[in-house]
């Protein structure tokens, strides 16, 4: 554990180190929990979400875009329940004065557990060796029975006050697990609160007042409040889906692990709207679908697994979570939600509109239900770094640290680096980007000696880089070198564009979704 979060402070500093991820406002020592793309990380995130965006509304024709506001009435976030109930529990600790999530430090003490459990079975599977038999040993060892029985008793009572909404049940059980402050040590809490996270900001100036609004904290919302508007002007037939990439905005109150949990980040989301009655089948459908999305990147099936959610929000009757390994353990990155006709009948509730549907082949009219696709371009973002990163032992000794991001979704997709910076070669070289530089985002270097050039390149996770060398200008060559293999090919310059098309084409990686 302790080796994945170094491996993780080294994945952060090298995302500031080359240009991928910068703390917001860092020459004022930053804001908590906001955080900057810089030159690459903008391109990588920008190529997550073409990849995003084209499965959705290329690959379904029944699936169209909008982009709305940002600010929207408030009235709205009243119908959807985020001014009632979007709300964490939240506890101080006195001596600290520092502030944490009732819930997270509960669930970091259930985590403790859980890694006493493991490290009791690392031993075992050491001592043991091949004749090792995990689910037996979890059977029968005393000291993983009794962990496991004080685990599933405190995780019991941990979810019915959850569920209750018992606040004084939160504190008691940090009370009686003697849970001290990370900070001060002690065990000087304060009552639970509840706390709400959505950001306010006040609009207009007039004699009247301003109005209150919010910062979205979902993108959902303005895909429903446009769902008449879309299905009538686009003449859609249920079943539909209305996809949406934007910010997103929570005052979350511990934000950790770098951009997995941010105050503004930006979501990818698609509510598809069907017939009552058939959401069920559409939700699997959809686990499906959002799954085979994820896998096509290559970055290894066993990362990811399923989550269903045990405790459901009230509007919802079904919810799974996508789940990666991160650095850090299995973490929620796409959530995929059966929401009813929960947000379209509370809109036409607060608004005094029918939003309903007239199905044709039904002959009735009824209010769609919604299976939701919910993903962080920031948590897609980090996922796809986490992965990529490598510090690869080189035959010779060397260590090149090397990001293996997938091809169609790197932010340079070849460098083109003469080999002296004499004869011609750079204006060769020159010639070649020229050519390329349409279609494929294209670098030109021609600074230090080739291998440090290649090392660069590696660490931004750039998938070829073609040298110009003597040969080129006798015989119009090149060195075509692949970034994985480091394996180097003489090619004919007229070859590159379709070799480098092949492996580099978000079209390749979206006829894998067919
Ligand atoms: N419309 C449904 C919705 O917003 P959610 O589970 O609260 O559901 C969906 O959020 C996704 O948004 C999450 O799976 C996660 O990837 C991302 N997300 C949520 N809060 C986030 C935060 N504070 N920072 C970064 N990403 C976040």
């Amino acid at each position: 554990m302790a080796q994945q979060e170094d491996v993780f402070k080294k994945i952060v500093s090298h995302a500031k180190e080359y240009g991928f991820v910068f703390p917001s406002s860092e020459i004022y020592d930053g804001l908590s929990a906001v955080y900057d793309y810089g030159q690459n990380g903008v391109e990588l995130k920008n190529n997550i979400k073409r990849y995003w965006w084209d499965s959705m509304t290329l690959l379904h024709e029944n699936i169209v875009g909008i982009d709305s506001a940002i600010f929207m009435h408030p009235t709205i976030w009243k119908a959807s329940g985020h001014v009632d109930a979007f709300n964490d529990p939240l506890i101080d600790n006195r001596d600290s004065k520092k502030r944490y999530r009732a819930d997270v430090l509960i669930e970091d003490h259930i985590a403790k557990i859980d890694e006493k459990i493991d490290k009791e079975i690392a031993k075992a599977a050491k001592r043991f060796g091949d004749s090792f038999d995990e689910a037996q040993f979890r059977a029968t060892n005393g000291r993983v029975l009794e962990l496991q029985a004080k685990r599933d008793e405190l995780h019991q009572r941990f979810s019915d006050a959850m569920n209750a909404n018992d606040l004084e049940g939160l504190r008691q059980i940090i009370v009686d697990q003697e849970i001290v402050c990370p900070i001060s040590g002690t065990k000087n809490w304060t009552e639970v609160r509840q706390f709400n996270l959505m950001f306010k900001t006040e609009m207009g100036s007039t004699a009247d007042g301003s109005m209150t609004v919010y910062l979205r904290p979902e993108t959902a919302q303005g895909i429903f409040v446009n769902y008449l508007n879309v299905q009538k002007t686009g003449r859609m037939r249920i079943p539909f889906g209305i996809a949406q990439i934007g910010k997103a905005f929570r005052n979350e109150i511990v934000a950790r692990q770098f951009i997995f949990r941010m105050r503004e980040f930006e979501q990818m989301e698609m509510q598809f709207f069907v017939r009552p009655g058939e959401e069920l089948k559409w939700f699997s459908q959809w686990k499906e679908w959002r799954l085979k999305w994820h896998k096509a990147l290559g970055l290894g099936d066993e990362k990811y697994r399923y989550h269903d959610h045990e405790k459901l929000a009230h509007y919802a009757n079904a919810a799974t979570d996508i789940e990666f390994q991160m650095p850090f353990g299995f973490k929620e990155v796409e959530g995929i939600h059966s929401r009813t006709n929960f947000d379209l009948s509370q809109h036409e509730k607060f608004s005094g509109k029918k939003i309903q549907y007239f199905d044709p082949e039904l002959n009735e009219s009824y209010t769609p239900y919604v299976i939701e696709t919910s993903i962080g371009v920031d948590r897609m973002f980090l996922s796809v770094l986490c992965s990529s990163y490598e510090e690869e032992k080189l035959e010779n000794g060397e260590t090149r640290v090397v990001l293996h991001l997938p091809a169609p979704l790197a932010p340079v997709k070849c460098a083109v680096l003469p080999l002296v910076r004499k004869d011609g070669l750079p204006e060769k070289a020159r010639e070649i980007v020229d050519e390329l530089k349409f279609d494929f985002a294209t670098h030109y270097e021609e600074k230090d000696a080739i291998g440090k050039r290649y090392r660069r390149q590696d660490a931004i996770g750039t998938p070829f880089c073609i040298t110009v060398d003597h040969q080129t200008l006798e015989d119009n060559t090149v060195t075509l070198r692949e970034r994985d293999s480091m394996k180097q090919t003489r090619v004919p310059v007229d070859q590159l564009h379709a070799l480098i098309h092949d492996r580099v084409s978000l079209a390749s990686l979206l006829r894998k979704l067919r």
